[in-house]
């Protein structure tokens, strides 16, 4: 398990996401914002503020094609995906509706002195 800080929480405004490529591995890092296809040793990560102030983070590239999930619709608890129309819940990662019928990961959220702090599970580090 490791940890990264994505910035500051009063950088992402309630309704608004931040979408970040993090260098994955023992002390994981942002590089930049996200790309469909980043480099190896890399995940593209969304972080969401909804209106009632919950905090998600979750895989930004669609499980069914290479598209942002961040570029598209931010609505309550999901994204929707500009690509065909998936949205997937934020909580879960799973799409509420086809055609992606698979989920994408989902990272847990606290914010520690004014920064969002995501973990980053096992998974994310055998990719590393
Ligand atoms: S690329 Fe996202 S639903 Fe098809």
């Amino acid at each position: 398990m490791s940890v990264l800080v994505v910035g500051p929480a009063d950088s992402i405004g309630p309704g608004e996401v931040k979408s970040v490529q993090v260098k994955l591995g023992a002390a994981p890092a942002v590089i930049g914002e996200a790309e469909e296809t980043g480099p190896p040793g890399t995940a593209a990560i969304v972080v969401a503020h909804t209106e009632d102030g919950g905090w998600y983070a979750i895989g930004d590239v669609c499980s069914h094609g290479p598209v942002l999930l961040s570029e598209g619709e931010f609505d309550g608890c999901t994204l929707e995906c500009w690509g065909h129309g998936s949205r997937f819940d934020l909580a879960t990662g799973v799409p509420e509706n086809l055609p992606a019928n698979v989920a994408v990961p989902t990272y847990p959220v606290s914010i520690e002195s004014g920064q969002v702090v995501i973990q980053l599970g096992e998974e994310s580090d055998d990719h590393a």
